[in-house]
């Protein structure tokens, strides 16, 4: 749709601009809206860049800095991929007149700080990336006014500090990732950290930092863990701290837990008010029986169950001889197998009083023959088999980052008949960006649409 509205506006505006303004700047490729100077050895910008642009590609070049007014006459600029430069600072009004950006790419350059005048006035930037530089430091309000992100990347940085807390639901309602992996911060704000928006929790990529290793850092993990969040399950073996801080004493915190056994976990920590924590273990066959134990009781009360293999269990939803729900909220498995593992929250909601609460149980289920091996053997052979299950993961899953897939050229891309082969030149590291959900880079600012749709 927009991509007609932008080709009827190009056709119209070919009318009506004097055809010297359009013409191509020598090195590059325009087609419809698009623009791309990539890998052309630019040391500079072109002089004229055509202000019918949505889409500019100066990526793979040696441009070394950026003007004030660099872009000031694309005011329809939509889309600008900077991607592999030399460009080490900004300065002020470099985006002067291009408030329309969606997607600025300046990842792989030699960004030193992000300074607080950066991105000032880009409202309706979606989606930044700037991994993959050198930068140390982040001033605190460069996100504040950027109300529309979605996504930002900042791993393989140097950075020690993040400003958590000027990401709130009010400032940021969109932003739903959030990558500082692969950088260098040691101890976290946790109470920023924790008031962070849930949706932003559930995608906050913290791997491969210098984390030293303490209670509240243990915890943290040990509940977006526990909710099986990708962010964490996808990098198990990627979240390390430093024991003192020591690098030569880093751990893999959630596979080796021993240093944190004093730390209190168990306790309710984030954001429903009442979360109660307890494990229950069962050998394979047996019948087992999860209490919702809240701090609500009372006949208005009404239960729910989330199971990680059954979805959603009501008492009126069960057709299910092998489970039982009592009209007390408690859950009853007849004959645990293997895929009973895992958590399951229950939802106490009180219709009278209008209130909810949760309680959260850990299920594991035994193999009858584990039973007989001392627990070191049974946590010896959990650790086996969640290995195997990575490896499997790793292995089985279709790759989804845009470096090693072919990206079909026209498929669902609304925008333009022209579209750019996803960056199989030079591509960066490939082992480094295994896993993090890099989207297509051709397909930018395309995520309203598929939310909206889920
Ligand atoms: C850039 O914006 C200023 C106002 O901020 C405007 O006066 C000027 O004409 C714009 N330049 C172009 C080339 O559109
Ligand atoms: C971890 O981060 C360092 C830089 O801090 C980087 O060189 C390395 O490739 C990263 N490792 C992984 C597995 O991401
Ligand atoms: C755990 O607590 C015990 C007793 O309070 C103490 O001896 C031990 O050093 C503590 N372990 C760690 C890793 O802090
Ligand atoms: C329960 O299961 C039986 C047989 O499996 C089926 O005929 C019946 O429609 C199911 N009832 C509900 C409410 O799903
Ligand atoms: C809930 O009801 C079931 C069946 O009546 C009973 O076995 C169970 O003990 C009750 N749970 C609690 C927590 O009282
Ligand atoms: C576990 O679930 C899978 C798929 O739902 C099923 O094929 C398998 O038989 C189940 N295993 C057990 C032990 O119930
Ligand atoms: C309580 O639960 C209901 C239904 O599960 C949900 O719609 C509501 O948002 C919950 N309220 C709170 C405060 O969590
Ligand atoms: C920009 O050009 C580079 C190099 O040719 C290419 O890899 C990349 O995919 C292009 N970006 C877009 C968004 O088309």
């Amino acid at each position: 749709m927009t991509c007609r509205q932008h080709q009827g506006l190009f056709l119209l505006l070919l009318c009506l601009v004097p055809i010297s303004e359009q013409i191509c700047p020598p090195m590059c490729l325009c087609l419809s809206d698009t623009v791309s100077c990539s890998s052309s050895g630019l040391a500079k910008l072109p002089r004229s860049l055509p202000s019918f642009s949505v889409t500019l590609n100066l990526s793979h070049n040696h441009l070394p800095w950026l003007g004030p007014n660099s872009f000031n006459t694309m005011t329809r600029l939509e889309n600008l991929w900077l991607a592999h430069n030399q460009i080490s600072t900004l300065p002020h009004g470099v985006f002067h007149n291009v408030s329309g950006i969606r997607c600025l790419d300046l990842s792989s350059n030699k960004l030193r700080a992000v300074e607080q005048h950066y991105f000032q006035g880009l409202w309706r930037l979606e989606e930044l990336r700037l991994f993959n530089n050198k930068i140390t430091r982040i001033e605190s309000s460069t996100l504040s006014g950027l109300s529309s992100l979605k996504k930002v990347y900042l791993s393989l940085n140097q950075i020690t500090h993040f400003p958590f807390f000027s990401i709130q639901d009010h400032s940021h309602p969109f932003l739903t990732m959030l990558d500082l992996s692969s950088n260098r911060l040691t101890q976290l704000p946790w109470e920023d950290v924790k008031a962070l928006p849930s949706l932003v929790q559930r995608d906050l990529y913290l791997h491969n930092n210098s984390l030293i290793c303490d209670c509240s850092m243990y915890s943290m993990f040990w509940h977006w863990n526990l909710r099986g969040y990708d962010s964490i399950k996808d990098f198990i073996d990627e979240h390390t701290c430093n024991i003192n801080g020591d690098p030569r004493t880093s751990i893999q915190f959630l596979r080796n837990n021993r240093f944190f056994l004093n730390c209190t976990v168990e306790k309710a920590i984030m954001q429903p008010a009442a979360v109660f924590l307890s494990g229950v273990k069962v050998s394979e066959g047996d019948s087992v029986r999860l209490d919702c134990q809240t701090s609500l009781s009372g006949t208005d009360v009404s239960f729910t169950w989330l199971s990680p293999n059954r979805g959603l269990i009501t008492q009126t939803s069960l057709n299910d001889t092998l489970i039982n729900m009592f009209s007390n909220g408690s859950l009853e498995i007849q004959a645990a197998t293997l895929n009973d593992s895992g958590l399951y929250l229950c939802t106490a909601v009180d219709t009278k009083e209008a209130i909810n609460a949760t309680r959260e149980v850990k299920v594991t289920v035994l193999l009858p023959a584990e039973e007989s091996f001392n627990t070191g053997y049974t946590t010896l052979l959990g650790c086996f088999v969640t290995l195997l299950l990575i490896l499997l993961y790793l292995f089985l899953t279709p790759c989804q980052c845009s470096y090693c897939k072919q990206p079909a050229a026209t498929s669902n891309s609304s925008n333009l008949p022209f579209v750019f082969s996803s960056s199989t030149r030079d591509p960066p590291n490939v082992e480094t960006f295994k896993h993090v959900t890099f989207m297509d880079p051709t397909r930018c600012g395309e995520a309203t649409e598929w939310e909206d749709e889920s």
